[in-house]
């Protein structure tokens, strides 16, 4: 029986008197299927999670990807829960902070230093901040779709943004070599940093991988041109090489962003750095009310640990695979065509087709209402929880949701 959403229905109209728009922001129903989803969560374990009408869903989202373990894990949630009983947020600093960024500047071939806060966008603006002292120019060169938070630079809503805050801003098509080069020339010393996401993961369009080269040539016009090369590894941080993604594709940025799978859904961000920007770093003035809470720097090395202890990035591909090999099979077998880009572990797939998503929308609200959480148009992400159960168990509610979608747009 496909699956009904009152209580959340009834909590979401509770919540629009209260909060503007009832639940804001990446989470808000609109951008999902309204009336196909839950919008409410009652628990999660594992690669699962039950919304507040009882539904239970294998989750291919991961909380937008924080959630890499799986769900209420229990080595990393008993680190936390250990060092909270010995204060949260204190006066002064844990050696923890020394134990994490020892850890990561051992693990990460990029780092010479760390430095820790609490969201992506925190460590996305510092880097920012650190390219425009490093150089002591204005300009920053992001590529068109893609994103790095909600600060005024680089929010993708217009609203309450002014001209001056994005009028150092440049925009680029991702991968495109040659127009990042026409701007540098253009643009002659006034580049402080390029900050681009490993690869390309925009939402509403398929994800890119760098051609050959791209990465190495970028690098040697960073350094030709004294331009920061910043990476945005919020997003695929720890899910494809727990050394970065800069590692993964081989070649090392000046400062590389993490967040979101870092502790297993724990509020932690971190910025790392090379030697050459160490200076500018401690010259900089950063820090957040939250910033050196001990319990998620617990968290953080305790799923590094296990990170690493399972090939947590082995998992992700393994799975990823089987769920993108099992679709593409199951599509054909329909008459449908998908295309899946991405890396298996973040896997984005949309219909040949079609530009509007319509059968994206289609098909992810009857998996939806078939126990299977999927997004029309973000990229998933596959934890080290799923299954081989799982998937095959999602493949059998993909099927149906394909037939679906062939009976209402026949192909
Ligand atoms: C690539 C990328 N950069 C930056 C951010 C911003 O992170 P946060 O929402 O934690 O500020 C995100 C969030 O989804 C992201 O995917």
């Amino acid at each position: 029986m496909a699956y009904t959403f009152e209580k959340s229905k009834e909590l979401f109209a509770r919540a629009a008197k209260v909060i503007p728009q009832g639940v804001y922001g990446h989470l808000t129903p609109v951008i999902t299927v309204p009336g196909a989803y839950p919008y409410f969560i009652k628990k999660a374990k594992g690669a699962h999670f039950w919304d507040v009408d009882g539904n239970e869903y294998i989750d291919y989202i991961c909380a937008y990807g924080p959630m890499i373990l799986g769900y209420a894990h229990e080595k990393v949630d008993e680190a936390f829960a250990k060092q909270a009983k010995d204060g949260t947020s204190c006066t002064i600093a844990s050696p923890l902070m020394i134990e994490l960024a020892e850890r990561i500047v051992n693990l990460n071939e990029c780092a010479d230093w760390a430095l820790f806060a609490k969201n992506g966008a925190d460590t996305t603006s510092l880097a920012v901040v650190l390219a425009r002292a490093h150089t002591r120019r204005k300009k920053i060169v992001l590529a068109k779709g893609g994103y790095h938070g909600v600060q005024p630079w680089c929010v993708p809503s217009l609203v309450g943004v002014i001209p001056e805050d994005r009028q150092h801003i440049i925009m680029v098509e991702w991968g495109d070599l040659d127009e990042f080069k026409e701007v540098v020339k253009s643009y002659k010393d006034q580049i402080a940093g390029a900050l681009f996401t490993p690869y390309h993961h925009p939402a509403f369009g398929d994800s890119e991988l760098p051609k050959p080269g791209f990465w190495a040539e970028m690098r040697r016009i960073c350094d030709d041109n004294g331009i920061v090369l910043i990476i945005d590894d919020v997003r695929a941080g720890w899910r494809l090489d727990l050394k970065g993604s800069g590692h993964y594709f081989g070649f090392k940025p000046d400062i590389a962003c993490y967040c979101k799978a870092i502790a297993n859904g724990y509020s932690i961000s971190a910025i790392v750095g090379t030697e050459k920007l160490r200076l500018t770093a401690a010259k900089a003035y950063t820090t957040g009310s939250y910033w050196f809470n001990s319990p998620e720097m617990a968290a953080a090395l305790a799923c590094i640990d296990e990170m690493e202890r399972i090939d947590a990035p082995a998992i992700l591909r393994e799975r990823g695979m089987a769920l993108t090999n099992g679709l593409k099979e199951l599509a054909g077998a329909h008459g449908l065509q998908v295309t899946i880009s991405g890396p298996p572990a973040i896997p984005f797939m949309s219909f040949s087709n079609e530009e509007d998503f319509m059968r994206s929308q289609v098909f992810c609200a009857e998996c939806s209402k078939n126990g299977v959480y999927f997004h029309p148009h973000h990229n998933w992400f596959i934890s080290a929880a799923h299954t081989e159960e799982d998937i095959k168990k999602t493949l059998d509610v993909a099927d149906k949701a394909f037939k679906v979608v062939k009976n209402q747009f026949g192909g």
